[in-house]
């Protein structure tokens, strides 16, 4: 079922959220309110200029054919809230529309995966894929024949050189470089401002100018 029409529902409520909220408009998206729960425990009707419709608890007056979801839980490197929610709310028949901001390029070859996220300013090319729920964030570049798994972060302004293997939950920190050909292992973290020459191994994570291992 195709999801143009269904209005947004955004989870959580920060500064990521606010970038969803832009790029869901900018992409022609209307956005219909905000579940977080802390806001709902505080009584809070209004969130920047959206509803806010309760905790989670207010999906179940907004069933799947009605509404379709959008992450507003950023990623920063080691959290897994956002994979959790995305995982949660697949399983009960929610869809989380792939979303390109208009100033993104993204190449017509390019696979996108269910709630991926591109943000203002990026670009992917040719021969892409990019598993879901992945986030390439504001002026970050994917060149050709990279393979992002699924709930990947590349932060602002990162840059994979071509045939770059991003493997599931690992995040790429803002300004890093990885050259082309590597391979980043699962939930492994590239330390923002890095210039990767190695394959970096699942889990582990580097940071500084000469690829240390901490
Ligand atoms: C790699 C990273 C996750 C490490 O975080 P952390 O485990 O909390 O590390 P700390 O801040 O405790 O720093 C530990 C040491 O590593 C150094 N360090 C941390 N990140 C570094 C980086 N990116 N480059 C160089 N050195 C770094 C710190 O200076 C510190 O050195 P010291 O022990 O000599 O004082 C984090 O620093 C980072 O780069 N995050 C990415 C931020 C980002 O891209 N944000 C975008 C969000 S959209």
């Amino acid at each position: 079922m195709s999801t143009a029409v269904r209005p947004l529902v955004l989870l959580g409520a920060g500064g990521h959220a606010r970038v969803l909220v832009a790029l869901a408009r900018a992409a022609g998206y209307p956005v219909l309110g905000v579940c977080d729960p802390a806001l709902a425990a505080d009584a809070v009707s209004r969130w920047e200029d959206l509803d806010v419709l309760g905790d989670d608890a207010a999906l179940d007056r907004l069933p799947p054919d009605r509404v379709a979801l959008v992450l507003g839980i950023g990623q920063l490197a080691t959290g897994t809230l956002r994979e959790r929610l995305y995982t949660g709310w697949s399983a009960k028949g929610y869809d989380f529309p792939a979303l390109v901001h208009p100033t993104a390029w993204v190449a017509p070859d390019v696979a996108l995966g269910d709630g991926v996220q591109v943000m203002a300013g990026a670009v992917i090319q040719p021969g892409c894929e990019i598993g879901a729920n992945s986030i390439v964030n504001t002026r970050a570049g994917v060149d050709h024949d990279c393979h992002l798994g699924r709930n990947v972060h590349v932060a602002p302004g990162a840059n994979l050189c071509g045939t770059v293997t991003v493997e599931d939950g690992a995040f790429i920190g803002a300004g890093a470089t990885v050259i082309q050909g590597l391979r980043v292992g699962a939930r492994a973290i590239v330390g923002a401002g890095v210039t990767l020459v190695r394959d970096l191994a699942p889990a582990t994570t580097v940071v500084g100018a000469a690829n240390q291992l901490r």
